[in-house]
């Protein structure tokens, strides 16, 4: 198996934030989250070494909690990429396969591009492979400089470079494999005399080529996948790219999504073909939508969310946490979490499902089963079930179980006073 190394300690200034920069998320997972995900779902690589520094315990924290075959290393000072690579040499002394460097804050990078970028490592039988990119403006990437006879020869960073090296548009995607065996001595050899005074990684490409090694590069052909994230704006066009990605495969696989402009759906949610996504709808976390849905416009998914086929989510509904069987409505205004919800269930507008007991901060499921019709602007106090076919009427505030074909109401009567608006003028 293969092992990786995710480089995360920078600081990542631009920011100005509190957090550090691989905790700022998309659809509320932190980038580095990506990064990880990506390597974990190639199925060839079974440890990943994650480089901290900048904020080190909330990047371990996160990690520690959510990925159990990662392991975080402190890189304290940071002197560069080379040398935070070199923080895992202790933990690979026996270790004699492939290894992949990766960057933290690229979060764009595909699993298939990873299987591709291994498959060409092996193929090539290459001990050092590079992933690379063509950049009509390549500024501040390392350059890619090769010999005449077109084999890589060095990365030469932009502040080190010579105009004719600065004209090169082929750049360093920041993105290795390497054998570990043959390179790992690269690291202890590795120099700071540039222009940064750093341990550069990108040397081992000049240092492989002087032991005779095979080096070789491998071209990306989505550059979007290497889009780094340095401030804000980059976060925000970040997001706007892996979104546009995951509407795009859901179109190809027959959801028709109304506004692709206005509509947010996270990479994990899977969608059933002949659903409608309509404008203005945010998705999020994982979710599992059914086929001949529709969604929106203006609802609000906020993930493990289960919708079965032909289901409507209206306007300004927000459901989290909730099964939704077939054939159920819920088409306007309400809030829908933590709940259970059976088939060919009519939920009024105005339904909320008080889920949240602010007192003992305990939140409770509400239980809904086949065929029941809750009225315009209950609340149903979570614990609570709603057996089959029992209908609400309007306004119930429901804080009892409901036996299976009851009626509950529990509004006031309706009283009409003849006359009483003349009589008080
Ligand atoms: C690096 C490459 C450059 C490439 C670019 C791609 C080097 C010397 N240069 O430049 O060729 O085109 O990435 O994005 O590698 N980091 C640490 N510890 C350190 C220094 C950096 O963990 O001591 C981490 C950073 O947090 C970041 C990554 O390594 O995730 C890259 O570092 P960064 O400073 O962004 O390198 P670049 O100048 O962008
Ligand atoms: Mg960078």
């Amino acid at each position: 198996m293969i092992k990786s190394i995710i480089l995360a300690a920078g600081k990542g200034t631009r920011m100005k934030s509190d957090l550090p920069k691989v905790l700022h998320t998309i659809f509320d997972k932190p980038l580095v989250g990506y990064v990880i995900d990506a390597v974990n779902n190639t199925g060839v690589i079974d440890e990943n070494f994650i480089i901290v520094g900048h904020q080190a315990e909330k990047v371990e924290e996160y990690v520690n909690s959510n990925y159990s075959n990662s392991k975080c290393l402190l890189q304290t000072p940071q002197l560069g990429t080379g040398h935070a690579v070199s923080m895992a040499i202790p933990y690979l002394k026996d270790f004699t396969g492939e290894i992949i460097i990766l960057c933290g804050d690229t979060p764009l990078i595909t699993t298939e591009t990873l299987l591709d970028f291994i498959k060409f490592h092996k193929d090539k039988n290459s001990d050092i492979t590079v992933m690379s990119a063509i950049f009509d403006n390549p500024t501040n990437y390392g350059r890619i400089i090769r010999n005449s006879d077109n084999s890589v020869n060095s990365i030469v960073e932009e502040k080190d470079a010579t105009e004719t090296q600065k004209a090169v548009k082929e750049i360093n995607a920041g993105i290795y494999c390497i054998n570990w065996d043959k390179v790992q001595a690269a690291f202890s050899e590795l120099k700071n005399n540039n222009a940064q005074g750093e341990y550069y990684l990108t040397d081992i490409i000049k240092w492989g080529n002087e032991k005779n090694l095979s080096v070789n590069a491998y071209i990306l052909s989505d550059n979007t996948e290497i889009y780094g994230i340095n401030s804000r704006a980059n976060l925000a066009e970040a997001s706007k790219i892996l979104n546009t990605r995951t509407i795009n495969k859901h179109l190809n696989n027959g959801v028709t999504i109304i506004d692709p402009s206005t509509t947010w759906i996270s990479p994990e949610t899977e969608i059933g073909s002949d659903t409608t996504i309509y404008p203005s709808c945010y998705i999020n976390g994982k979710n599992k939508i059914g086929s001949h849905c529709k969604i929106g416009p203006f609802a609000h998914l906020r993930g493990d969310v289960t919708l079965e086929d032909y289901v409507k989510i209206g306007n300004f509904v927000e459901v989290k946490k909730t099964t939704i069987k077939s054939h159920t409505n819920a088409c306007h205004l309400t809030y829908l979490g933590d709940s259970e919800i059976g088939a060919n269930v009519n939920i009024g507008a105005g339904t909320i499902t008080a889920n949240y007991n602010p007192l003992t901060k305990v939140k409770s499921k509400t239980i809904i089963k086949d065929n029941v019709k809750i009225g315009s602007n209950s609340v149903l106090v979570a614990p609570v079930t709603i057996e089959e076919g029992a209908n609400v009427g309007a306004v119930g505030v429901i804080t009892k179980n409901i036996p299976a074909w009851a009626l509950a109401i529990t509004r006031a009567p309706l009283r009409i006073l003849s006359d009483w608006v003349k009589n008080h003028n």
